[in-house]
């Protein structure tokens, strides 16, 4: 294999999320402390009871949505993640319902959901136009899709296009995708903000 296809961001993220406790205390070191806010951001736009969360991780936004007394559903693609999540809810003396399955093939009913949370889970996702029309499906009319993912801000400033050159060729993650265009595609009403260092974190609602 030649040197410039290997992916060397890829292996590190792998390597990391294969491990669901470092993952959770890697992600808040690199975030000097701040990832767990920028998920708490979700709350500032729910409505409604029936929640669901895809691609929970180790399951500490999840925890939080319980400790709420929202009625929530996770989805999770790694069987880790899946399995640490069920136990953190588990030891937190909660019992939730974690599937684990693909955000491609949700395995619901049309329309019963208020609310569908995704946090720093979109990069990941290779067939998104799918993934939408998925979740679409699920969302009562009127319902959310609460979406916290790292990409390009929308001012385009000058040190996040300098960090993103550095990372793109190292990494099959979509961090430079236009998320908010495929809501739009899809018939959602989108808004959009941006915040974190060099507002490289972004929270996305579009309406059903
Ligand atoms: C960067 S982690 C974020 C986890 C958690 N939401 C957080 O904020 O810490 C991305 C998670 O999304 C999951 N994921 C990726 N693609 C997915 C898919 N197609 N369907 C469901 N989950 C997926 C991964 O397994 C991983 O646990």
């Amino acid at each position: 294999m030649r040197l410039s296809k290997i992916k060397l961001f890829d292996y590190f993220y792998k390597a990391y999320h294969a491990w669901p406790l470092i993952y959770s205390n890697l992600i808040q070191l690199l975030s000097f402390g701040q990832w767990e806010q920028w998920q708490q951001r979700v709350f500032d736009d729910i409505s409604g009871h029936k929640i669901l969360e895809i691609g929970v991780g180790p399951g500490k936004l999840l925890l939080k949505l319980v400790q709420k007394g929202y009625d929530i559903t996770g989805i999770e693609l790694r069987r880790g993640m899946a399995f640490e999540a069920r136990r953190r809810l588990k030891r937190a003396g909660y019992l939730s319902q974690i599937l684990q399955q693909n955000i491609e093939k949700l395995p619901f009913d049309n329309e019963i959901f208020d609310c569908i949370v995704l946090t720093f889970v979109l990069a990941e996702i290779t067939h998104l136009e799918k993934a939408i029309l998925e979740m679409k499906r699920v969302l009562k009319t009127n319902g959310k899709v609460i979406i916290i993912a790292g990409g390009i801000p929308q001012d385009n400033n000058l040190i996040a296009r300098i960090l993103f050159r550095l990372v793109s060729p190292h990494t099959t993650l979509h961090l430079q995708r236009n998320n908010m265009q495929y809501f739009h595609s899809a018939g959602f009403e989108v808004k959009r903000t941006d915040f974190g260092p060099f507002n490289i974190v972004n929270k996305i609602v579009a309406v059903k």
